[in-house]
């Protein structure tokens, strides 16, 4: 998993995860911490090892799991959805990792549309599987701001609460 150590010591990495950290320190609702975004890149794996879908890598699963919610801060400073804008921040990472264009551009597209994406357009396994691991991450069941989250009846319903 060398390409996934590059990313979780890369200095932009750590810095999104840094002003991420900074602006959810009053946030009742889930934080998009590096638990939150771990916990995404193991079930996301898991969900294609399922699948048996052998086209796509541990390294590429975990990649599109750890940079999903990395743009979140950008979103709080009003910015717009954070999808994009993790999608544009993890470019340069994916790079410096040393992805395959063709595997960054899976990862990438996966990353932006974790959150909608238009019923027109293609989903590869790897988009799936991540829009569906972040749902399942979410303990909506247990949390205490449920009855304000816009998210939680979408999330227990598609999740099935645990599965
Ligand atoms: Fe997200
Ligand atoms: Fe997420």
């Amino acid at each position: 998993m060398e390409k996934v150590n590059r990313i979780i010591f890369d200095d932009q990495y750590r810095l999104c995860l840094l002003k991420n950290k900074v602006l959810e320190e009053d946030r009742s609702f889930c934080h998009h911490n590096f638990e939150h975004l771990l916990t995404v890149a193991r079930l996301t794996y898991l969900l294609l090892l399922e699948k048996e879908c052998r086209f796509i890598s541990k390294e590429m699963a975990y990649s599109a799991g750890l940079l999903h919610d990395i743009g979140r801060w950008k979103e709080y400073q009003g910015e717009g959805d954070h999808a994009g804008h993790s999608a544009a921040l993890a470019e340069s990472i994916l790079e410096r990792a040393g992805f395959k264009p063709s595997e960054q551009k899976l990862i990438l597209k996966a990353i932006a549309q974790h959150r909608h994406h238009n019923p027109d357009e293609h989903r590869s396994p790897l988009s799936e599987a991540l829009a569906k691991a972040d749902d399942l991450a979410r303990l909506c069941f247990s949390c205490t701001a449920q009855k304000e989250c816009r998210n939680a009846d979408r999330r227990s319903h598609r999740s099935g609460l645990l599965y």
